[in-house]
């Protein structure tokens, strides 16, 4: 051979070699990019987050204490891993209050920097409402005070800071405000705190030695991907039932992952409430699938002695094949064992009406608005602290199309307000989005159409957040503002309310 010839073939080779270590290792990327706990054992007795205590004011209003502080938490034996807490060292005590009811949390943040507390599904005035603007200095204190006008409901807490809501909440910083009124209190539905009412608060972790490891997986632009969940902050978790029918009051409470809840035996169950409250009606379903910071509440019924595990299932519409897979939608977690007891208390067969949905249907709406979602902010816009998005007029419903444009998997929440979702890609939407939403999940290729009634009170000066809830596209500013004026008034200029250091 002549010396080309040799140079050409020796060149050939190593060409055949790097396409073959690059095909090698993006087939080793992809495989590896699958996760699945199926089959796990669970050795560990599930924590059930205590109710928070209150007290009530001279002029009425029930007042809880929430203080936000550093610590660290034993997840497994002998190892201690720091983490924040409310009132202890990791997640927060379950608040709960009754339609009517007047309420304050005097928050105290004991941690080293800044932080906010909002209170996500919640109706309230904007300068309540915890988020970018109601900063809560390190050594302050803020009282938020409101009076609770809405359905009863499994709504949460969570830090807000921009550019930081996701290690905040990562490392410990949720917990569940439940609300009740009459009519369920009048249900029979399982409302035995702890026993046979559970609050399921679902998160996905990855431990680097004895701390959690923040770092998001390669290709995953959904953001931070655990190779492993918790429930209440409890790692491998199973819960003994003494009764026939259990209520899961589900949250995702993880900054990126997608859960799509079922069992692993395929049993179905009764899906009874959604973010914002209980359905009109319960419906079968053997399947829901919750994007982080959605809640469902479903009820399942057990036999003597037995035992079933709490799954999430690979997804289906999560997007294209490599979102699909880089984001997790292929991944299988085995969430939550529950042991049935040898002998079970009866429970009354769930009802078949439930609550009344106090949502617009789109047929009022004053306006419509569109939202493009894409992860260099919202209709091309990263959020701006100064700058109103938009402008809506208390009293007034309106409908909001809300599109995926960039392929990545986003989610919608909306402050203040439970919308109603009138359309997924123009079809009538699933079960688990037929009832009061505020956060709906809008993977690739996805048009979700919502209608949602602003109610007041009006204030121009302070905004609330519309925004993507997977937490570190809300970070990088998939965020907008949104205030509620009168009829007739404009916008004003963004009041950021200062902190109050002390008492
Ligand atoms: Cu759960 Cu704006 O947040
Ligand atoms: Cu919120
Ligand atoms: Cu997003």
């Amino acid at each position: 051979m002549s010396r080309l010839k040799r140079a050409l073939v020796a060149l050939a080779a190593l060409a055949v070699a790097f396409v073959l270590t690059l095909g090698g290792g993006a087939l080793w990327l992809y495989s590896d990019a699958e996760v699945s706990t199926a089959g796990a054992v669970f050795t560990r007795e599930l924590a059930v987050p205590p109710l928070a205590e209150s007290r009530v004011d001279s002029d009425g209003t029930r007042v809880f204490d929430l203080t936000m502080q550093a610590g660290e938490t034993e997840f497994r034996t002998g190892m201690k891993t720091p983490t924040w807490g409310f009132n202890g060292d990791h997640l927060g005590p379950t608040l709960r209050a009754k339609r009517g009811e007047k309420v304050g949390v005097r928050i105290r943040n004991t941690l080293g920097e800044e932080s906010t507390v909002h209170w996500h599904g919640m109706h309230l005035p904007a300068r309540m409402d915890g988020g970018p603007h109601q900063m809560v200095a390190p050594g302050g204190t803020w009282t938020p005070r409101w009076t609770v006008d809405q359905p009863a409901a499994t709504l949460w807490y969570h830090p807000h800071p921009h550019g930081s809501t996701e290690k905040h909440v990562q490392r410990g910083l949720a917990g569940m405000f439940l609300l009740d009124d009459a009519t369920s209190a009048r249900l029979p539905l399982p409302k035995k705190y702890g026993v046979d009412d559970l609050p399921v608060v679902v998160q996905d972790v990855r431990f680097d030695g004895e701390k959690f490891d923040h770092g998001h997986r390669f290709m995953a632009n959904s953001g931070f991907l655990g190779d492993r969940t918790m429930v209440n902050g409890t790692l491998d978790p199973y819960k003994e039932v003494g009764d026939e029918l259990v209520r899961l009051r589900l949250l995702n409470a993880s900054t990126a992952r997608v859960y799509h809840f079922g069992f692993s035996d395929d049993r179905r169950f009764s899906l009874v409430g959604t973010d914002g409250g209980l359905l009109e009606k319960a419906v079968a379903m053997d399947r829901v699938q919750l994007s982080p910071g959605e809640r469902a509440e479903i009820v399942v019924r057990m036999e003597p002695g037995e035992r079933t595990v709490l799954r999430s299932h690979p997804q289906k519409n999560y997007g294209d094949f490599w979102q699909t897979r880089f984001n997790g939608g292929d991944d299988t977690f085995d969430v939550l064992e529950l042991r049935a007891a040898k002998s079970l208390r009866p429970s009354p067969p769930v009802p078949a009406t439930l609550g009344e949905l106090e949502l617009p249907d789109g047929s009022d709406s004053a306006r419509t608005r569109f939202f493009g979602l894409r992860m260099s902010g919202i209709n091309g816009r990263p959020m701006a602290m100064d700058r109103i998005d938009e402008t809506v007029t208390r009293g007034t419903a309106e409908t909001w199309t809300v599109r995926n444009e960039d392929g990545v998997p986003h989610n919608f929440h909306v402050h203040d307000v439970q919308f109603r979702v009138l359309a997924v890609d123009g079809r009538r939407p699933p079960p688990e989005l037929r009832g009061a939403k505020d956060t709906a999940f809008v993977p690739g290729g996805t048009t979700v159409k919502l209608a949602m009634r602003f109610t007041g009170p009006a204030d121009p000066d302070t905004p609330y957040m519309y925004h993507c809830h997977l937490l570190a596209h809300e970070d990088r500013g998939m965020m907008g503002q949104f205030v509620v004026v009168e009829k007739g008034q404009r916008a004003g200029t963004v009041r950021t309310a200062p902190s109050h250091a002390g008492h």
